[in-house]
């Protein structure tokens, strides 16, 4: 009997994800710039960001993050795997078909790669929940995976981070079911790019954070407009999180047009749950909004059967507001220990370790290169052979 796609439920089933191997601190950087270390850790909300090593980059992260899933799951069901992701490793090819193979997943599986800015795994995860609600006996594996670059010297240096989300979407999902409507808002601006040429993000600070608050405005008067939840009905709302008090503004903007005005103490408690990832793992692009999730759903907070708030932005722009019901045994499904893990392992480093790695480049003339082994992950980038990427896991 034919399936109706509106009476299957769909949303993410489990949700894991990878760091680098390195971290700078805002103290060290603070040590360097002049700038007083409380405007990091008060004004931006931040208190350290992850570096990438030499031999990690976006396949590797985003394996890292899969590789639990498919251990936990198997992956028989898995019929596709969307990659999202703005720090793109080639022009045509997906880098998810480097993940497939790493991986070891069956051929018998589509893959491909999505970009908008910060908001391409959104619509990853909508586009995996409509195939899913076509077919809930398939599976799909959602991979962010970003390495936030700015200029050395530059504001948005203290803004920079590195994470990869991996998530399994299916039809009986335990961690959230994603609801209806979506509130949509897209506009032609130019707060933040990066042209072809360019290994760095352009970035106008302020139009940047004026254009994410509009579209906080936007998407959500869409969301009410079509029959979406009231405001007092969400437990809390997961923004994305470029630095983490851009989401007390963005909770602050969302009252306002609502006409509440909290004090800055209920608004901080608010979204305080969701902003322990993001504060110390800084700008994750694609994974920043859904390392927000992981944090809400990794702490104390029981949230069975309460409704969530999800705000993506992708400069440029393109925003969604939806919202997800969270499952009642949710708890079973997570996996707080090793997200944990993968930030505590994480080694600091001296500013001028920072500084050496960030003006190190990749050859971009064919050149063969051997990467040394550097990363705690278990994939790695070994080097570029006949202008190819060559991967291995680092253990058997
Ligand atoms: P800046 O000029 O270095 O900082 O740039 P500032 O002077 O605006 O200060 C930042 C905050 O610290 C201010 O708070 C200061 O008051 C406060 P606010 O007034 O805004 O509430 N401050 C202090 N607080 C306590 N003690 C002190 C102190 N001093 C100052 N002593 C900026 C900041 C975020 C603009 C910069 O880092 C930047 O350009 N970042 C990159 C762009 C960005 O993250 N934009 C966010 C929206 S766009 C987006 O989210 C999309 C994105 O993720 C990309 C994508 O979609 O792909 C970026």
């Amino acid at each position: 009997m034919p399936t109706d796609p509106t009476e299957v439920t769909a949303g993410i089933h489990d949700l894991s994800f990878a760091t680098t191997s390195l971290c700078l601190t805002h103290e060290e950087l603070a040590r360097h710039t002049g700038a007083p270390v409380a405007k990091y850790h008060h004004g931006i909300g931040q208190t350290s960001m992850s570096i990438p090593t030499e031999d990690e980059d976006i396949v590797t992260l985003a394996a890292d993050a899969a590789a639990p899933i498919v251990e936990r799951h198997g992956s028989d069901r898995i019929r596709t795997i969307l990659f999202a992701t703005e720090t793109g490793i080639d022009q045509s090819k997906a880098a998810g078909v480097y993940v497939h193979s790493l991986l070891g997943l069956s051929p018998h599986i589509r893959v491909v790669e999505l970009k908008q800015a910060c908001y391409g795994a959104t619509a990853a995860l909508q586009l995996a929940c409509a195939l899913v609600r076509t077919d809930p006996a398939q599976e799909v594996l959602v991979l962010a995976s970003d390495i936030a670059r700015y200029d050395l010297d530059s504001p948005g240096e203290a803004t920079q981070g590195a994470a990869a989300a991996a998530m399994l979407i299916t039809a009986a999902p335990g961690l959230l079911e994603l609801g209806t409507p979506s509130g949509l808002f897209t506009r032609d601006i130019m707060d933040f790019w990066r042209p072809n040429y360019r290994t760095t993000a352009l970035v106008d600070g302020k139009a940047s954070l004026d254009a994410y608050l509009d579209a906080v405005d936007g998407a959500w008067l869409d969301y009410r407009a079509r029959g979406g939840l009231p405001f007092e009905k969400l437990r809390t709302v997961c923004y994305h999180q470029p630095f983490t008090r851009i989401a007390h503004k963005a909770h602050r903007r969302l009252e306002r047009a609502e006409g509440l005005t909290s004090t800055v103490q209920a608004i901080d408690e608010a979204i305080a749950p969701t902003t322990t990832y993001n504060q110390v793992i800084g700008n994750s692009y694609t994974a920043s909004m859904y390392l927000a999730l992981a944090a809400l759903l990794d702490s104390d907070a029981d949230l069975g059967g309460d409704d969530i708030g999800l705000f993506s932005y992708g400069s440029g722009s393109v925003a969604e507001f939806f919202t997800g019901r969270v499952g009642p045994a949710y708890r079973a499904h997570l996996r707080a220990d090793a997200h944990r893990a993968q930030i505590a392992r994480r080694e600091p480093i001296s500013y001028a370790a920072y500084r050496d790695l960030h003006t190190r480049a990749l050859p971009v003339d064919g050149t063969p290169h051997e990467v040394g082994r550097r990363t705690l992950g278990r994939y790695r980038l070994a080097g570029i052979r006949d202008h190819q990427r060559q991967y291995r896991a680092t253990r058997p």
